[in-house]
């Protein structure tokens, strides 16, 4: 089937995109490496001069039948060893450190971009053609370079109530403004969205886009599953504004928690027995499955599912859009390292597209065990003291992704609400962040994550409700540590709120 063009949305272009002029230098770079050109150009060093001859590593191999952590033996069936020479291929994926690390291709090295794209296509259901991927050193990078092209000072744009800091401060930094939309335990709720929007004020800016962590959300843990997904769509196109779906989770989803050790062992099983088809279909649907317009950019990261510090990751998106995000990665990251693209593409290409599924799997595996301890010892140690109304005062949503857990608590069940906090909600959070951090245990107030911008004129105070005023929560994570040390973090958490709320 002939998939449709995506539609033109450019007029989200922000000023600084319209007025850029593609740099000259950058048109002609395409002809570096033709024989037939004598190139003089540039500022391009001689690769000669480049004083690594090759790259090596030792990975593991597929399948990764000892677990995703095991301490590499060196062992043949169970070891890649490999090399990524200078100015030839060992294997077909490989990246020549002679281009990898020269100036040029701000899209990414086509090895690496190519797996990724065949990637794309076993994730995703692409429901346009002219989608195109490009490379950038990360979602800090994607989301930073997202609003300088969309977005100008005094933009609006829509986020989760509680979102990632350092993203809303980003925004924040650019003159932007941050505005609330209501979220649940499993994320955006549409009909709240979709109220802002119906009553948005007249002469204030409209919302150009809604960025939005959908799996394993930071800070709350929360994931939205593809029906709430297929709701946001919709509201964005009849009110016009784009997606961006910042998903460094997307990989870690672990499916539901069971208490029960049985039901836990079930699933434990049919996880391990899982076929990769299964894998893919267990996989939540994804905004850029349902985009039929070309209005989400998703923006993938290795951090999350290598290491960090790779500082590389992808943005998929239609080609006229991505256009805007080439010219400005010219002007400012150029490329991610080569070194980098260079080692993750010659991993990543020897794995294969089914070793790194493999990878994936096993890394479900490796985070279920993780959140299950995690949330077991959460009931073990927080109260189930309840309130006045016979409410449980904490409360935990097991997430089904990610890396984060909360603990909910009623601010007002605490004794001094009142008196001593004036019964504000977040003087209880101030109070019991000390207390945890005197008590040997950094979880964080929900309070750093909160997104409060408002428009001009303001929104009517309809959109700005909050579902219950007095519920503050805590963020933790149990990717950080190991389960000993866990247990013992959550084991202080449980006696520092004890205390906190004077509970027997
Ligand atoms: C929601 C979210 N976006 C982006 C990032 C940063 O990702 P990267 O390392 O790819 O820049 C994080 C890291 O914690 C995150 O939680």
């Amino acid at each position: 089937m002939t998939l449709p063009e995506s539609k033109d949305l450019t007029h989200f272009f922000s000023e600084e995109t319209k007025s850029r002029k593609p740099s000259p230098l950058k048109t002609c770079i395409h002809y570096f490496g033709d024989p037939n050109i004598v190139f003089l150009a540039g500022g391009l060093p001689m690769s000669d001069y480049f004083p690594w001859d090759n790259l090596s590593a030792d990975t593991p191999l597929p399948p990764f039948s000892r677990g995703i952590g095991a301490e590499l033996t060196g062992a043949e069936d169970e070891t890649s060893k490999f090399m990524v020479k200078k100015n030839s291929k060992v294997h077909s994926g490989d990246i020549p450190l002679a281009r990898s690390l020269q100036y040029g291709r701000s899209m990414g090295q086509p090895e690496m971009i190519e797996f990724l794209k065949e990637h794309t296509k076993m994730i995703h259901d692409m429901k346009y053609s002219d989608w195109d991927i490009v490379a950038t050193t990360g979602n800090t990078n994607a989301w930073e370079s997202t609003l300088r092209v969309f977005c100008n000072r005094g933009d609006v744009i829509l986020a989760e109530e509680h979102s990632f800091s350092s993203s809303l401060a980003s925004a924040e930094a650019q003159g932007i403004i941050t505005f609330p939309v209501p979220i649940d335990e499993h994320g955006i709720i549409p009909s709240k969205l979709a109220d802002i929007m119906d009553n948005w004020t007249e002469g204030a800016p409209k919302p150009k886009l809604l960025y939005t962590i959908p799996t394993g959300q930071n800070p709350t843990g929360s994931s939205l599953n593809g029906e709430r997904k297929k709701e946001i769509y919709k509201i964005a196109q009849k009110h016009d504004f784009l997606i961006i779906e910042d998903e460094p989770y997307y990989f870690l989803q672990v499916g539901p928690y069971f208490a029960d050790k049985n039901e836990r062992a079930q699933q434990a099983e049919q996880h391990a027995n899982m076929s990769h088809d299964d894998f893919l279909k267990s996989l939540a649907l994804t905004f850029l499955s349902v985009d039929t317009d070309g209005r989400v950019i998703r923006m993938d990261s290795f951090s999350k599912v290598l290491a960090p510090g790779t500082r590389l990751g992808w943005i998929t998106g239609s080609e006229k859009l991505l256009q805007a995000y080439l010219s400005l990665h010219e002007m400012t990251i150029q490329s991610p390292s080569g070194f980098t693209q260079s080692l993750v593409s010659g991993t990543l290409n020897r794995w294969g597209q089914k070793g790194y599924i493999d990878w994936l799997i096993g890394l479900r595996h490796e985070y279920t065990a993780k959140r299950d301890h995690c949330i077991d010892s959460l009931f073990k140690y927080i109260p189930k003291d309840t309130n006045k109304d016979g409410k449980q005062i904490f409360s935990i949503n097991p997430p089904i992704a990610g890396m984060f857990f909360t603990v909910d608590m009623d601010a007002s069940a605490h004794p001094e609400f009142s008196t001593k906090y004036n019964s504000d909600p977040a003087q209880v959070e101030q109070a019991i962040y000390a207390k945890v951090v005197k008590s040997g245990v950094l979880v964080v107030p929900g309070v750093w994550f909160k997104t409060e911008g408002e428009t001009t004129p303001a929104q009517p105070a309809s959109s700005k409700q909050s579902l219950n005023p007095n519920q503050i929560f805590f963020r933790g994570t149990y990717a950080a540590v190991d389960p000993v040390q866990l247990d013992e973090g959550l084991r202080r958490l449980g006696v520092a709120l004890r205390e906190e709320f004077q509970l027997a």
